[in-house]
């Protein structure tokens, strides 16, 4: 079957977006691929983390994906930063990506902003560590939300430049998994109506962890109070919902809520417009704001339990961190070989 790898940042204030964009994708695909769902620990702390609180974010992207559905006996669920794979991998990425690749990445422009030259390292390596990430399983589908296409495509370049740099020393090693050469090409699944759920308070803006407005997002944890209030105050435009999908063009706040509308329910837009074209936002809010309870107040409860269990949640990170090792471990000591580094 084919290998997925994904992974989520635990910064807190996990949100409608990744839960849409992201872990109800790793949910659908554990049919039919084997899994490996990451937390990505040393990504988060490329921007300064208090301690006690990362804990806390760890266990809580744990539970989130637990709560939503994950199993973590048939599949893998751990934190990155205990195998040690990802980041020595991610040095030797470091050595093969070039400046100019990262200097293009979107990403770090908007997460250094004016003050680059006071970003720390990691921000600006951070692609290459996701690179690591999948690459270190030589994972073939990744999950994602739209923003992290750009990252993708790195990843995609540095595998390729890996295989040519080390075409030689691969062939001569008998590693080349045929005419590809060694590490394959990861491709990026990007589907569904939410790839990029937008904030509530600005159909501009992507909806975010970092944003300091709470209304801008549901977060994973709200309660069922919040959640319908955060949608009763959602900005939208006064005229009533189009029956056709081309009508939400231009109307980036309608096209969001009937996105989230969409993916919720688990059909598509034309099909959410087929129902409520017509509808003023007065009717289609409640609806769409029970619709979100009712599918999201049963994971909130379900990541309070789980987070009430610290030491079970750290247990499914210990089996499953276990597990990444054994097969992240074989691929980097071949890539060493590759390298032409030495190990006993
Ligand atoms: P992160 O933690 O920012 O987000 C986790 C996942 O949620 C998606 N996402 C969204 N989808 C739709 N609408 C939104 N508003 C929205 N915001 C976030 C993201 O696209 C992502 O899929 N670099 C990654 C984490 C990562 C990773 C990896 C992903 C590290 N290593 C390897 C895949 C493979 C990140 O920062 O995601």
């Amino acid at each position: 079957r084919p290998l997925v790898f994904s992974g989520v940042q635990p910064t807190g204030n996990l949100h409608l977006g990744n839960y849409l964009g992201a872990i109800t994708r790793f949910v659908e695909m554990q049919d039919t691929h084997d899994c490996i769902y990451c937390v990505v620990d040393l990504h988060a702390i490329t921007v300064w983390q208090d301690p006690k609180a990362l804990r806390t974010q760890i266990r809580e992207v744990t539970a989130a994906f637990l709560a939503a559905g994950i199993d973590p006996k048939a599949h893998i669920v751990f934190n990155q930063s205990q195998v040690s794979a990802h980041a020595e991998l991610a040095w030797i990425f470091n050595c093969v990506a070039r400046m100019g690749w990262l200097n293009r990445m979107t990403q770090f422009k908007e997460k250094a902003g004016k003050d680059r030259e006071n970003a720390s390292v990691g921000l600006f390596a951070y692609p290459n560590l996701m690179s690591a990430d999948i690459l270190a399983y030589r994972a073939t589908h990744v999950p994602v939300g739209e923003d992290q296409k750009q990252h993708l495509e790195l990843a995609r370049d540095t595998a390729a430049k890996f295989n040519h740099d080390f075409a030689d020393s691969i062939g001569e090693l008998g590693l080349g998994e045929g005419n590809e050469g060694f590490f394959p090409q990861p491709e990026p699944l990007i589907q569904g109506p939410a790839t990029r759920v937008m904030s509530l308070r600005d159909g501009s803006k992507k909806m975010s962890k970092s944003d300091p407005s709470d209304n801008s997002r549901i977060n994973l944890t709200d309660d069922a109070d919040a959640i319908a209030q955060k949608i009763r105050r959602a900005k939208t435009d006064p005229e009533p919902l189009p029956s056709e999908v081309a009508g939400l063009k231009e109307r980036p706040e309608a096209d969001n809520l009937v996105g989230i509308y969409a993916a919720l329910s688990g059909t598509t837009k034309e099909a959410v417009l087929a129902d409520h074209g017509g509808a003023l936002f007065s009717a289609f809010k409640p609806a769409l704001a029970d619709l979100a309870v009712e599918k999201l107040a049963p994971i909130a409860g379900r990541m309070r339990e789980l987070m009430a269990d610290p030491a079970y949640v750290d247990s499914v990170l210990a089996d499953g961190a276990a597990r990444a090792r054994a097969i992240a471990m074989p691929i980097l000591n071949d890539v060493k070989d590759i390298v032409g580094l030495i190990r006993s």
